[in-house]
């Protein structure tokens, strides 16, 4: 499915948060928004997944869902979002619930998400008994589990270390190259930029404002290899450039309060 965003703009009371931003994420591409802290990254995010309702402008989607698409559009969060006192099973059932599904079929979709994201082993472990980057798996089991159109991803894994980071990273790409699900993939993070995206869509500081949007033209399974080591290199240095005023501006606004 394909997502339309319109004359966005945002406020909250007097804080003018986003501004007239104007967005296609095309059917079946990673789109990254990059953009730094405050500019309102989370912010556009939710009102694409209709949690939040603009100040301005439209959001619309079109096209049709994959069959047995339970939720059209999912979330993954950077904080997991699991519940402490369910196991890996039951967090990732959580989204499969109040669904009607025959009993059958949700152990099935569950056994599915937990295989795909190799938890299969950890199924009965609670939360806290997991790793950062494997409660962020489970995180990303659940929102699978339900065959999303289009899957918002906020940050997903800025609360891991860095070396967690790329080893998900990695494996997540794998996941999201076998289905290309429609993806927009929210970070302040150039370098997950580069590696996931399709395209990458600069924000401005705040209020938000399109500055540029960058195709990545190599595709990902390549992108590693050391021969593209230095066309992604110039790509991040030019991205770099394009971030670095907003960047530092943002971070003095921070800093004053
Ligand atoms: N519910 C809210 N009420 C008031 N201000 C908010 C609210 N949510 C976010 N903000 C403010 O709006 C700005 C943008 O927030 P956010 O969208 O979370 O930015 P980002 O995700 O890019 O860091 C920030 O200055 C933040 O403090
Ligand atoms: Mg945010």
């Amino acid at each position: 499915m394909e997502l339309v965003c319109e004359g966005i703009s945002h406020r909250y009371g007097a804080l003018e948060v986003l501004d007239g931003i104007d967005l296609t994420v095309r059917a079946g591409e990673c789109l990254a928004l990059l953009g730094p802290s405050g500019c309102g990254k989370s912010t556009l995010l939710g009102i694409m997944g209709g949690i939040l309702k603009p100040s301005a402008g439209r959001v619309s989607v079109a096209g049709n869902p994959p069959a047995g698409s339970l939720n059209p559009i999912t979330y993954i969060f950077q904080d997991f979002a699991l519940l402490p006192w369910r196991t890996v099973e039951g967090n990732v059932a959580l989204a499969l619930e109040h669904r009607n599904l025959a009993a059958g079929e949700l152990r099935a979709r569950v056994g599915e998400a937990l295989a795909r994201t190799n938890l299969t082993e950890f199924s009965t472990a609670f939360p806290r008994q997991l790793s950062g980057g494997m409660r962020q798996r489970v995180g990303i089991a659940r929102a699978l589990a339900v065959d999303p159109a289009i899957l918002l991803m906020d940050e997903p894994l800025s609360a891991l270390d860095a070396q967690t980071r790329d080893l998900l990273m990695e494996d997540f790409l794998k996941l999201w190259l076998a289905t290309r699900t429609t993806s927009v993939y929210v970070t302040h993070n150039l370098h997950e930029a580069i590696r996931l995206a399709d395209r990458i869509c600069v924000l401005s500081r705040r209020p938000g404002r399109i500055k540029e949007i960058v195709a990545v033209d190599l595709p990902q399974a390549d992108r590693a290899m050391p021969v593209a080591a230095r066309a992604m290199a110039e790509l991040g240095e030019r991205l770099w450039d394009a971030i670095r005023a907003e960047a530092q501006v943002a971070e003095r606004e921070i800093a004053d309060g």
